[in-house]
């Protein structure tokens, strides 16, 4: 899919995170659609660190880049001797997707070494090639702000939100004093879509409630589910974001979102109708204090600036989903 007239053939570009969910899902675009553009992935991949909440320290996973014929470095963001195995190549084009994206490690200083300190590395770098820079931002910037969130009005209520509100501030900054280089942060909403697996327990709820129905089990819901409203985007309309944000009408910081909540019991409900099952839903009580309850993403910037344009509906993106859900279904995430 083309989503503007950029030809990325004899290109080079860098993905950071490109092991990992959608950078990885931006590798293959690359690969599918400009055959001739050179694509280096960096990425520190997986071990068996884990953070106190049992989560892994990253997710990146090889099985994410099965068939992805480009390059591959193993490096850590905030390693200089790992940045420096990128010094051959003069990137074109810079897609930062690394980052700590677990929203519930509470461990600040890591949070912060990772998403924020590696981020004026790869501004430098940027800067050093003359390319353009697309960065992964996130809707937990807004904390619980009331919907629709709108960029300006952010209040981070995690570390992992608040690490990529001032990544916002740093490019902003950066923009100002580099007026001619292209800067474009992309607040993602609930992503969700191919190559999320690996993610495990952060990993959308589409693929996790789609597994526990293939179990034979009742999804799991919070009570009030019906009540509980997210803006879920398909990854395909995440891959646009990130084309389109390379021709920007001016730097900033812009929403990724449908625009449209849908809620979690929609979700449940249109996997059991693409399933074949009936099996009703398991109630729980939400434990978390401080849980959005709703999210939307204002995208009128997003669609004036970048010609942003959504198109997967949750029921089309779930529909084209299930094949890969079903495949995965049990297999080992390890
Ligand atoms: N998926 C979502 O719903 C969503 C929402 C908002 C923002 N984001 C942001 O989008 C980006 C991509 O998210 P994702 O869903 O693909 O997550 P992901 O965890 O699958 O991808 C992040 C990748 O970064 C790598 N990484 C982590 N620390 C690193 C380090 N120190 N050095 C090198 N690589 C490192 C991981 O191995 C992983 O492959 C992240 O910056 C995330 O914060 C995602």
């Amino acid at each position: 899919m083309m989503y503007n007239n950029i030809d990325f053939n004899n290109k080079t570009i860098l993905i950071t995170g490109g092991a990992g969910f959608i950078g990885s899902n931006l590798a293959f675009y690359f690969q599918e659609n400009f055959p001739k553009s050179t694509v280096i992935v960096f990425d520190c991949f997986r071990n068996t660190e884990i953070f106190a909440n049992g989560n892994l320290k990253s997710f990146g996973h090889y099985k994410n880049l099965i068939g992805f014929k480009g390059r591959v470095i193993c490096g850590n963001i905030n390693n200089q001797a790992d940045l420096a195995l990128l010094g051959d190549y003069k990137f074109d084009f810079v897609f930062h997707q690394a980052a700590i994206s677990d929203t519930r490690i509470y461990d600040q200083e890591i949070i912060m070494k990772t998403n924020v300190n590696s981020f004026y590395d790869l501004l430098a770098r940027t800067k050093k090639d003359r390319a353009i820079m697309v960065y992964a931002s996130s809707a937990a910037t807004y904390g619980s702000q009331p919907s629709p969130q709108i960029e300006g009005n952010e209040n981070p209520e995690n570390p992992y939100g608040y690490s990529k509100y001032i990544m916002d501030q740093i490019a902003s900054q950066y923009s100002k004093e580099n007026p001619d280089l292209t800067i474009v942060g992309l607040r993602f909403f609930n992503v969700y879509g191919p190559r999320e697996y690996y993610k495990a327990k952060t990993s959308s709820m589409v693929i996790q409630l789609g597994h526990q129905i293939l179990n034979g089990k009742a999804p799991r819901l919070f009570k009030g589910s019906d009540k509980i409203l997210r803006d879920f985007i398909n990854i395909e309309d995440v891959l646009q974001a990130n084309i389109k944000a390379c021709k920007p009408k001016q730097n900033g910081t812009y929403n990724v979102g449908t625009g449209n909540p849908r809620s979690f019991q929609d979700i449940a409900d249109i996997l059991q109708q693409e399933l074949g099952t009936n099996l009703g839903t398991e109630y729980i009580p939400n434990p978390y204090d401080g849980y959005q309850m709703h999210t939307q993403a204002d995208i009128r910037a997003s669609k004036v600036n970048l010609g942003f344009d959504p198109v997967v509906s949750l029921e089309e993106g779930i529909k084209t989903y299930i094949p890969e859900i079903k495949r995965l279904h049990g297999t080992d995430m390890s």
